[in-house]
């Protein structure tokens, strides 16, 4: 059941291991005996998996420290941040430190930035204990924290040396955390490969339910495909932008309703939906098409309409504000068909509304 493979990034390049007991092995970790890590997990993963890390850390000869930090979008913060700098700095950590990070998006994005940042950088490693995480935010180097104003705003791309990612640790994963991670998932099928939508059609049963084969499986092809375009495309100058599928809207979501009311994949995958709409009304898709992507997450227990709280107007101003904006118009990834996507210009207001409006 074990499988890796590489992101190919030159001199960056590094390994992503996927198993169900790899946290038990510390060759995955591609550190030496001797070297000092500070952990950083929250306080919901730290009960679960911190001490079982840190023993057979410390039995392999690494002086492990930890920090552990809130748990939750509203905490992806300057003020997480730099509680992680501080734990360094109190503790004399030097250059030679490797951070770890345990635990789902929020804390491999948070702690991937104070990595960035300390000492002008230090290695991490990324153990992504979320679905969410283990097919995408661990994978290509993208680290952020959140602004007030704006979702992910403050950041830097910086590589992992690893990636670690233990199946079992699913097994502890609400319900409502699994389905958000799926939403990543469908998006790979919807952007890259009409053939993974279908295998994910006829499987949705079998992840829900954590059926090991399809899930490692299904987590080793998003890896590949997430790899792939980040080897292509390491600081989405062009095509690592279709990643963003959904995400304009959905962003606007997280960031208008309050970080964490929505969960990033639930208000992603009502945003992959608007972005379907917009791509009909601009006559590029099918709404049999349409369909098929609607009912694949509703299988998978996510959101299909808006939030009834939010009006269309509101998402304009967090919408414009996305990183993809060029000389203040709306840029957006849109679908053609099931298996691939395009990034439009010039995308007018007024149709955003009505595809938000659309989605009901
Ligand atoms: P998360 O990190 O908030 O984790 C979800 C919840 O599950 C949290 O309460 C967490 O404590 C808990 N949890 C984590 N692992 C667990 C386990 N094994 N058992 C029980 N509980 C567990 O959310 P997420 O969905 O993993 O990540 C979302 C974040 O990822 C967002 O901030 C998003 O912006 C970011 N993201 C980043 C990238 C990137 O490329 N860097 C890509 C996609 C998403
Ligand atoms: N999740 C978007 C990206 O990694 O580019």
């Amino acid at each position: 059941m074990l499988k890796t493979l590489t992101v190919s990034l030159n001199e960056r390049s590094y390994p992503i291991t996927i198993g169900e007991n790899t946290l038990n092995s510390f060759e995955y970790f591609k550190l030496k005996s001797g070297q000092r890590v500070l952990i950083a997990t929250n306080e919901t993963i730290a009960p679960l998996y911190l001490s079982a890390l840190t023993a057979m850390l410390e039995k392999n000869g690494i002086k492990v420290d930890n920090v552990i930090v809130p748990d939750g979008e509203q905490y992806k913060t300057m003020e997480t941040w730099n509680t992680i700098l501080s734990t360094l700095l109190k503790n004399n950590h030097t250059r030679n430190t490797v951070l770890i990070a345990l635990g789902g998006g929020v804390i491999g994005d948070v702690a991937g930035f104070a990595a960035a940042c300390y000492q002008r950088g230090i290695k991490f490693i990324q153990v992504p204990t979320t679905l969410l995480s283990q097919v995408d935010s661990s994978v290509g180097g993208k680290t952020a924290i959140n602004h007030p104003l704006g979702k992910n705003m403050i950041g830097a791309f910086y590589q992992p040396q690893s990636v670690v990612i233990n199946l079992n640790c699913l097994k502890t994963l609400p319900q409502r955390e699994l389905s958000a991670g799926l939403a990543e998932v469908i998006k790979y099928g919807i952007i890259l490969d009409p053939d993974f939508f279908s295998w994910l059609e006829n499987n949705i049963d079998a992840l829900l339910a954590l059926e090991p084969q399809a899930m490692s499986y299904c987590i080793y092809h998003c890896c590949k495909l997430k790899a792939e375009v980040v080897a292509a495309d390491e600081t989405e100058q062009d095509m690592r932008a279709i990643l963003n599928l959904g995400h304009t809207y959905g962003h606007a979501i997280e960031a208008e309703l309050g970080y964490g009311n929505w969960l990033h994949g639930e208000a992603v995958a009502v945003g992959m939906v608007m972005a379907t709409q917009a791509a009909k009304l601009l006559g590029h898709f099918s709404n049999s098409d349409i369909e098929r992507i609607k009912s694949l997450l509703l299988k998978a227990k996510l959101p299909i309409s808006k939030p009834q709280q939010m009006t269309a107007q509101a998402y304009i101003p967090h919408m414009l504000r996305d990183k993809k904006v060029l000389s203040g118009k709306l840029r957006l990834v849109l679908p053609t068909k099931i298996g691939h996507v395009e990034v439009v210009d010039n995308v007018s207001q007024d149709l955003v509304l009505e595809s938000i409006e659309l989605t009901r």
